[in-house]
């Protein structure tokens, strides 16, 4: 039954007989370890991608999705299904983490202008002939790069088809003027929807934003915008010093930021008070349903006011279970990707 996945049945994991893909991507996202919005996985709308047969037609096939999905900041979640991969067949794969990701440009000495998450990625859409713009800035979109057997392309995002919220805080006027934005859906296009029968390296999903994915971590990580000590030195707090606890008064202002922002605009999203209750309430129905709740602890507990969420007071196991969506290997990664780099024109 875990044709295509090996390892997984010996690992303890259980394989749920789907009869089709919609089923089968519904019952991966109820599955999926690391997600704390998976009380929603019935009302995920599965999108047929199977008859795309170039990189033009994923292409349409990927705007489609972003309409679909933003709906005018009404997120829907959506999962696009390319074809399965089979053995000795051209293989469909978008090279993107995300459809929308803001360049990450290396300025050498450890200096990254943009989202240093994307340097690699900024780097592959270059070689295979993407111009930055003329004045190169912190959120500039990044474009599609698809593979399509051995065909390698790259495509300008439509501006239509991707929304973003400027930041500004209800009380903290000069947040604005950081000139801070975020996208409005996170669409993950680099996992491999794995059924328990057939295995597609292309099936791109999203849901809507928990704010701390933002607020906390894309613009207040280290290693991504490392916007703390800017929010902190703007509340006037000494950031020389720990016991004042500048850092937590950042993230809380710029999670204000983010919440405030994105609810002004009209834009769905979910704070993290909201979703890990959400979350507790998935554990019960499961329960209810005889079913266990496997879960990655350190990715369903929130990065910021832990132990004030009911999912920190919990342990969950962690079984592998099919359907799932698994972690592949990035292609610049690969001998094969790296090939395909080379041969590009
Ligand atoms: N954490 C990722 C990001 O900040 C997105 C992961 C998926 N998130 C979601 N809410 N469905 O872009």
């Amino acid at each position: 039954m875990t044709d295509g996945v090996p390892g997984l049945g010996a690992a303890g994991g259980a394989v749920v007989p789907t009869t089709t893909v919609a089923e089968a991507a519904a019952l991966a996202w109820r599955h999926s370890a690391r997600c704390v919005g998976r009380l929603h996985w019935k009302s995920l709308q599965v999108v047929d991608a199977e008859a795309a047969a170039s990189c033009d037609d994923m292409f349409e096939a990927l705007c489609g999705h972003l309409r679909l999905a933003t709906n005018g900041g009404r997120i829907r979640p959506v999962m696009t299904v390319f074809r399965r991969w089979l053995a000795g067949e051209d293989e469909v794969r978008i090279w993107n983490h995300q459809l929308v990701r803001y360049a990450g440009y290396d300025l050498g000495g450890g200096q990254v202008l943009g989202d240093p998450a994307n340097v690699e990625l900024t780097a592959v859409a270059r070689r295979l002939g993407w111009c930055p713009p003329s004045e190169p800035g912190r959120f500039d979109l990044l474009p599609l790069v698809l593979q399509y057997g051995s065909d390698l392309r790259w495509y300008p995002l439509p501006a239509e088809c991707v929304l973003e919220v400027p930041l500004r805080h209800p009380r903290y006027p000069w947040v604005e003027k950081l000139a801070l934005r975020w996208h409005a859906v996170p669409v993950i296009s680099d996992m491999m929807l794995a059924t328990g029968t057939a295995a597609h390296p292309c099936a791109p999903f999203n849901g809507w934003y928990m704010g701390t994915e933002i607020g906390a971590r894309n613009l207040g990580d280290e290693a991504r915008y490392h916007q703390l000590p800017v929010i902190a030195e703007g509340l006037g707090l000494d950031i020389r010093q720990t016991r004042n606890l500048w850092r937590d008064h950042a993230l809380l202002v710029l999670n204000e930021a983010v919440l405030h922002s994105f609810e002004a605009d009209g834009v769905r999203l979910v704070d993290h008070h909201q979703a890990t209750a959400e979350f507790e309430q998935f554990c019960q129905l499961e329960k209810q349903r005889g079913r266990e709740v496997s879960a990655d602890w350190s990715w369903i507990v929130p990065p910021m006011a832990g132990s004030s969420t009911p999912a920190f007071h919990r342990h969950f196991p962690l079984l592998p279970e099919l359907p799932n969506l698994l972690l592949q290997v990035p292609l610049w990664a690969t001998a094969r990707g790296r090939a395909l780099l080379v041969a590009a024109p």
